[in-house]
């Protein structure tokens, strides 16, 4: 096991931003860095044993600062959209239209992290939002620890703590891409889920409540699909949540046959979102190697149910006053 690396990344008004590199003893690389506590980059072996990097990201800050889609940024207060900005009487910040969405127009994915311990293992990072920030209520810490452990596994761990009643749902928004060094679109990885519904979302992509069985449709991913066959049926792709069956030890599974990468998502949050890039077409480059285009990343986002807090069967996003609430998602990387 390597010793931790740290550098510095740049700076964001006037704040330092540094970059931490793991590595396990089977060459596995991991770098994250404390603006928006992003996983920038993650390098997994193929069947061979070659080392490429499986997540999509930017080669230098300010694209994460201007155009970046969350790449393998940390979400929150509240991941995902919240009807109207609305909880009861507290009027959240609207930053899609109507809706609040991934924790308002100044969340954590843009502000500068504490970087608190640095191990040869595990970097753990903390923010403290204040109360009223984005409008919500309570001053709450949110801490996240990334851990890269000996089997090419990769922990996320993200707690929140708050003085007073307020909501909580974060998640990580990795775009994965298993062909390596972006060699290939993800359109042919094969997905497959542990999940018997999806909510129901209407025009503006926010949930409507309903969630409808997958059975017969689409979704139903519980067997294994790609991409492209979903978009026979499906052509605007993927920007769903489903609800995950309780007893499953893996939520979502991804393989790549051409390089044998397999990675398995096992979390304890009761839903993952998934958000397959189709039709974006963009002029950045992506990891400083290729443009962004359609299907080339797949976005795995662990969380509660979006807009939970308005569908009494969507789970419970609400942290009470001095509750510590966690969520923790498990990556593991072997091949096929
Ligand atoms: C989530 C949303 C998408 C999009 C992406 C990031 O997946 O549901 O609509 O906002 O985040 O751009």
């Amino acid at each position: 096991m390597r010793a931790a690396q740290r550098a510095p990344f740049g700076t964001v008004a006037g704040e330092q931003v540094e970059q931490i590199e793991l590595v396990n003893e089977q060459g596995m690389r991991l770098k994250v860095m404390n603006y928006g506590a992003t996983l920038l980059e993650l390098h997994v072996p193929d069947r061979n044993g070659v080392l490429e990097n499986v997540v999509l990201g930017f080669t230098d800050l300010s694209r994460y600062v201007n155009d970046s889609p969350y790449f393998g940024a940390t979400i929150g207060r509240v991941a995902g959209r919240i009807r109207d900005g609305r909880w009861g009487d507290t009027q959240l910040s609207q930053n899609e239209g109507a809706q609040h969405i991934h924790g308002g127009a100044h969340n954590v994915s843009h502000r500068v992290w504490l970087i608190e311990t640095v191990t040869d293992t595990a970097v753990t990072m903390s923010l403290t939002l204040p109360e009223g920030d984005q409008g919500y209520p309570g001053t709450l810490t949110m801490r996240v620890t990334y851990a890269l452990l000996a089997d090419n596994q990769v922990s996320i761990t993200t707690t929140g703590h708050s003085d007073t009643q307020t909501l909580f749902n974060p998640t990580n928004h990795s775009y994965f891409n298993l062909s390596g060094g972006l060699k290939e679109t993800v359109s042919e990885h094969c997905i497959i889920l542990a999940a018997d519904k999806v909510a129901a979302v209407d025009e503006t992509k926010c949930p409507t409540g309903v969630l409808v069985p997958v059975e017969g449709s689409a979704f139903d991913f519980r067997k294994g699909k790609t991409l492209t066959q979903f978009c026979v049926d499906e052509p605007a792709g993927l920007d769903t949540p489903f609800v995950l069956q309780e007893d499953s030890p893996s939520a979502v599974i991804v393989q790549d046959n051409v390089s044998g990468r397999q990675l398995r998502v096992a979390t304890t949050a009761a839903a993952v979102v998934l958000f397959s890039t189709t039709g974006m077409n963009e002029d950045y480059l992506v990891n400083g190697t290729r443009p962004m285009c359609s299907q080339l990343g797949l976005a795995i986002e662990p969380q509660m149910l979006p807009d939970a807090i308005h569908h009494a069967d969507f789970g419970n996003i609400v942290l009470e006053a001095n509750e510590t609430k966690g969520y923790r998602s498990i990556y593991t990387f072997d091949t096929i």
